[in-house]
């Protein structure tokens, strides 16, 4: 029944479409003759990977990268394995993600299962223990059915979220994040944006301590801040910890690497500095507007033309350092800042009374988060696996020690490094501007920036993940493609869900 609405609705735009007089409309009706992605991480190589899909296999794509493949997916490499340095670990319904790594061939990594304490500055106030019976009961103990409630929200913003494969796979988009959230889980997922995750969680009757002991450890592990983070970003944290967290076999970089592979687009080693909008003659005679990019290579400066241009990196002060140069309305860099975030990878032996765990220490230290303490140097430190499984046992190591990867907001100075670990050989440091410094209410930067030009990263003010710039990225290239061929129907629909139950 529907499937044929639709077809019959592709025939009327087909027909409106050949009958109109040339020249009619000013949309062009011809493929774009080139499309540029700015940025190379995940946002950009999947967003290459959907413009192939929809625009078909002849549109030339220039991808423009700075620095190297992957962006904030990347590995640092100690005593000869690598370990992952950004974006690390990927949810079991991540459908983009998962998909990426089918296609591609790749294969996954399950996450080792470490078991975490949680540390107050003074002591731990939880402690994970081998036996699941005895961590029911302790959970059940401290902190009643908070737990339980916690799993019911989560899957329940979980739930909602998934809708958007299902409108992404019949081709719906969005014109705003806002929008996109809205068609997922209407007020409630917009509200969240506006109230910090502590708000949030008190509103639907967690426990203060809860909040402060649990809540406040994940938030810190997984964006470096406390529960000021606004609720999207805080349910999203909190489905971290889930069970069946996996990886990509090898390093989670070779997904953009794949991506940018099978999208065919090219590759062009080079930092963007300006963007400008040129009239240039069309090819049925007027004119037609493009967008000039100026970038810096090995060989000097250069620029290309494009009819289309997708923004896959932050545009917020000190990350891209792209100019916009004569568009009205000026399109500007964002004021808002993104958090530093220091991964310090260190080869050497925990000081277990560090964490006031005297000698002999019965707690097998493996994952150790942090409660909101300003006197705390550290946001959390734990034992980290190869991103490739060993070719042969590591039987040869010495007992006890590990690669431990600690979170901070400041480099670690050696002071501080002496009193976190016994001993220790080697050090090696990533900085990263890691994801947004969130403090609601949060209003999101547009998606649509300029006529023909696009922005994935807006998203990330909502959630900063792997599978959220994915999500934003085709959504992207679904809107470029439906504003090209003029299909407004596709765009900013509302009440998907229903018309979309019957749908196949
Ligand atoms: C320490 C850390 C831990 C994280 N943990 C997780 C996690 O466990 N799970 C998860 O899902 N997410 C995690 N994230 C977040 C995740 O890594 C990011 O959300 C995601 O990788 C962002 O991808 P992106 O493509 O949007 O941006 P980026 O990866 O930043 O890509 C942008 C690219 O653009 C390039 N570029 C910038 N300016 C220019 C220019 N002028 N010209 C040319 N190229 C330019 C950059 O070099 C970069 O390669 C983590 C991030 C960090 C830093
Ligand atoms: C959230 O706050 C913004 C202002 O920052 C406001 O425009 C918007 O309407 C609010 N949204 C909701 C759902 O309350
Ligand atoms: C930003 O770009 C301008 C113009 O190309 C350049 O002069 C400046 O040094 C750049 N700044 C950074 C931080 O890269
Ligand atoms: C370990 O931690 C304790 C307590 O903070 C500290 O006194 C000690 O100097 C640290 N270092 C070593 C090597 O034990």
């Amino acid at each position: 029944m529907r499937l044929s609405d639709g077809l019959s609705l592709t025939l009327l735009y087909g027909l409106i479409l050949c009958t109109l007089p040339a020249g009619a409309s000013e949309e062009p009706r011809h493929p774009p003759s080139r499309i540029a992605v700015i940025g190379a991480g995940i946002g950009g190589t999947s967003a290459a990977y959907f413009l192939r899909q929809k625009f078909g296999k002849n549109v030339p794509i220039d991808m423009f990268e700075k620095g190297a493949v992957g962006g904030r997916l990347a590995t640092v490499e100690m005593k000869g394995d690598e370990y992952e340095a950004g974006g690390s670990v990927i949810h079991p319904l991540n459908l983009h993600m998962k998909t990426f790594v089918k296609e591609l061939g790749l294969s996954s990594r399950p996450q080792s299962g470490n078991l975490v304490g949680i540390y107050n500055g003074e002591e731990f106030v939880f402690r994970e223990s081998d036996w699941f019976l005895i961590n029911i009961i302790k959970l059940l103990w401290y902190y009643g059915l908070n737990f339980l409630r916690m799993y019911m929200w989560v899957e329940d913003v979980l739930e909602k979220f998934m809708r958007i494969y299902r409108y992404q796979t019949f081709d719906y988009c969005f014109s705003s994040t806002e929008t996109l959230l809205h068609a997922l889980g209407g007020n409630d997922f917009t509200e969240k944006l506006n109230m910090t995750i502590d708000e949030t969680m008190q509103k639907a009757g967690f426990s203060q301590m809860f909040i402060d002991e649990i809540v406040a450890p994940a938030m810190r592990a997984n964006y470096g801040q406390g529960v000021r983070v606004n609720g999207f970003v805080g349910a999203v944290s909190l489905a971290g910890t889930d069970s069946g967290l996996w990886a990509v076999e090898g390093g989670n970089k070779l997904v953009c690497s794949g991506l940018l592979y099978a999208s065919k687009a090219q590759l062009i080693q080079g930092t963007v500095t300006f963007v400008q909008e040129k009239t240039r003659p069309s090819r049925t005679g007027g004119t037609v507007k493009l967008f000039e990019v100026s970038y810096e290579t090995a060989t000097g400066p250069r620029l290309d033309l494009y009819d289309i241009l997708i923004i896959a990196t932050p545009l917020n002060k000190g990350i891209s350092n792209i100019t916009f140069l004569g568009f009205s309305p000026p399109i500007e860099t964002f004021s808002k800042s993104y958090h530093q975030t220091v991964a310090t990878f260190v080869h050497g032996r925990i000081n277990a009374s560090f964490f006031g765990c005297s000698e002999p220490c019965h707690f097998e230290l493996s994952e150790i988060i942090t409660t909101d303490n300003p006197k705390l140097f550290i946001s959390s430190v734990g034992a980290v696996s190869p991103v490739k499984a060993a070719a042969k046992p590591s039987a040869t190591k010495p007992a006890g020690l590990k690669v431990w990867k600690v979170f901070s907001p400041e480099p670690l100075r050696e002071d501080q490094l002496r009193l976190l670990f016994e001993s220790y050989d080697t050090v090696s440091v990533k900085t990263w501007l890691a994801y947004p410094s969130y403090n609601p209410p949060e209003k999101l930067p547009p998606v649509i920036l300029h006529d023909r030009i696009y922005y994935i990263n807006g998203i990330e003010w909502a959630a900063s993940a792997m599978e959220m710039s994915a999500i934003s990225a085709k959504n992207v290239a679904l809107l470029s493609y439906h504003h090209w061929y003029g299909k407004d129907g596709h765009i900013d629909q509302e009440d998907l869900t229903e018309r979309l139950k019957s749908e196949l």
